[in-house]
């Protein structure tokens, strides 16, 4: 079997919810042992539940990815049982607004989630995955790479995602440790509709089409493709592929203009 993840424990975070929830059951489906660290118990847990009715295996632990602390101490309960083999930093938040509209508390709380949380996710596993090699990916954005309106403190953070990636990739090489990073485009998960109703009150259906339509393929993206494309990126048959960004966009990146 191709993409086969049988042996294989994988640490994702954010899996509660959206991309990280199809990342969680496909890699589940695929053999691997899905570990899941979610600020959001209840819904990892609903998660953990899904994999288990079709038969594979996880578990959730709460975790809030900011803090460091946390993390090393989550990380050190799983790796005393097992070695981790994949890692997936996955959990994300946005801001909309360009810098006039982002307030130091702003700029803070999405750095944090999203620059520091796959640091400290990191700083915690590297050194443990060096003993066997690995595989690690970081969700970018189409906002690492072009300009997107209103979007300063989400841009700034998934820029740093992107070399964040490069800089893992180059010094881990030799360790057998992949590192590759995903820009989505907009992908239809809770993260989208919560945004939309937050920003976008009554509006709701006509910022949806828009928001659609800004994909030149006409349509939001799946998670499930995003999915399908970590699940790629982790297996065997990726292994002469690190230090690179996919673009998964419906032709945002190229196609717009
Ligand atoms: N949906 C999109 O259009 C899109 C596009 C490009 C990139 N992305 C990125 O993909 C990733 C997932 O997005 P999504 O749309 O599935 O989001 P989502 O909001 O549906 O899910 C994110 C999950 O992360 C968890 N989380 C948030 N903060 C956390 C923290 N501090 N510690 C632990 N867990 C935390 C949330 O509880 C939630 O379950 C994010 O990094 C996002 O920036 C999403």
């Amino acid at each position: 079997m191709k993409f086969n993840l049988k042996g294989k424990n994988v640490i994702i975070t954010g899996g509660g919810s959206g991309i990280g929830q199809a990342i969680s059951t496909t890699f589940a489906a695929q053999g691997a042992n899905v570990h899941i660290l979610e600020l959001n118990i209840e819904h990892a847990e609903s998660t953990v539940n899904l994999i288990k009715e079709q038969g594979g295996v996880a578990t959730a632990y709460h975790c809030n990815v900011v803090d460091q602390k946390q993390v090393i101490s989550v990380v050190d309960e799983i790796t005393a049982k097992k070695d981790i083999h994949i890692l997936i930093n996955n959990a994300g938040i946005a801001h909309i607004g360009n810098i006039e509209k982002t307030a130091e508390d702003d700029l803070d709380r999405v750095y944090n989630v999203n620059v520091k949380g796959p640091y400290n996710c990191m700083y915690a596993l590297i050194s443990k995955m060096k003993k066997n090699g690995g595989v690690i990916i970081n969700m970018a954005s189409i906002a690492s790479n072009v300009g997107i309106n209103d979007r300063f403190a989400y841009s700034m953070s998934k820029g740093a995602i992107l070399t964040m990636t490069y800089s893992i990739a180059k010094d881990y090489i030799k360790d057998g440790i992949r590192c590759n990073c995903i820009s989505p485009a907009r992908i239809h998960t809770p993260f989208v509709d919560g945004f939309i109703k937050a920003n976008y009150p009554g509006q709701e259906e006509e910022m949806f089409k828009n928001l659609s339509a800004t994909q030149p393929i006409g349509r939001m993206g799946k998670p499930q493709e995003v999915a399908d494309l970590a699940l790629y990126l982790c297996s065997d048959e990726a292994s002469f592929i690190t230090g690179t960004d996919f673009p998964i966009d419906g032709g945002f990146i190229k196609l717009n203009g």
